[in-house]
């Protein structure tokens, strides 16, 4: 079992909970991050208040954001993994019929508070030679006509594996997770023969767990159908 701290944005629903839950059973102290309180309470009763902050947090608003991570390290002492994994779909797909003020909102979050979470947490992550993980997706990784969340996702592995390099140099890990299809709120009707926030989580899991002389650079989870 591990003593060290996990930090995960989007932790209160599919991948994010998943995740944390998974984490908690591996040992990881565990800081809460997203918007729905209730919800991030849900995952502190489960896994117990000595080992879990509930912090609500509006990610794409910067000063919200150096608070939670600010009272992580008030309670833990130190930050040794952040999963950037809060991200949203588009209701209007395609650039033609697509609507600019939900693509600000869609970069405000895929793209602009992944790097501000990067940026805010790299010092304490410098300072326990830690991990820094991304929830992309496989929407990142091929073309998709006229997607914008695809686009986004383009974004999100590219830094990524851009950071894994930058954060080499000190000693530090950065894993961009791919999954295809999963069953989760991302989607407005249930995809029940799709992957489970569970799979991911196991991928995320395995990342974490390897010895640190190891970098798992990129997991690419699909759907078997
Ligand atoms: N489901 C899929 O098929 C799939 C596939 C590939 C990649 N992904 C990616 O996986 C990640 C997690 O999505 P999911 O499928 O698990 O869907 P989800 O259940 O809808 O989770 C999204 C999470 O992001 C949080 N969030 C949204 N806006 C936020 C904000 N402004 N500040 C803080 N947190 C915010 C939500 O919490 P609150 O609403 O409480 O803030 C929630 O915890 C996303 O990055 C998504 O793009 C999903």
């Amino acid at each position: 079992m591990s003593d060290k701290v996990l930090l995960i944005t989007g932790a209160s629903s599919g991948i994010g909970r998943a995740t944390a839950l998974k984490a908690a059973k591996n040992g990881y102290k565990l800081a809460l991050l997203a918007r729905r309180e209730n919800k991030l309470k849900e995952v502190v009763n489960e896994v117990g208040a000595d080992n879990a902050i509930a912090l609500p947090t509006d990610v794409t608003k910067l000063e919200e954001l150096g608070k939670a991570i600010h009272k992580t390290v008030e309670k833990f002492g130190k930050i040794d993994a952040v999963y950037a994994n809060a991200g949203k779909g588009l209701e209007k797909a395609g650039t033609e019929h697509g609507d600019p003020r939900e693509w600000d909102q869609l970069i405000d979050l895929n793209v602009k508070a992944l790097l501000w979470t990067a940026k805010m947490t790299m010092q304490h992550l410098r300072q326990t030679k830690g991990h820094f993980l991304i929830t992309s997706s496989v929407a990142g990784k091929i073309y998709l006509p006229g997607s914008v969340y695809g686009a986004s996702k383009w974004f999100a592995s590219g830094f990524g594996h851009n950071l894994a390099r930058e954060m080499k140099e000190w000693g530090g890990r950065c894993t961009v997770i791919c999954p295809g299809m999963v069953d989760t709120d991302f989607f407005d009707e249930p995809k029940p023969d799709k992957l489970k926030p569970d799979d991911i989580a196991d991928a995320v899991v395995f990342a974490l767990n390897a010895p640190h002389h190891s970098t798992v650079r990129e997991i690419e989870v699909m759907p078997t159908n």
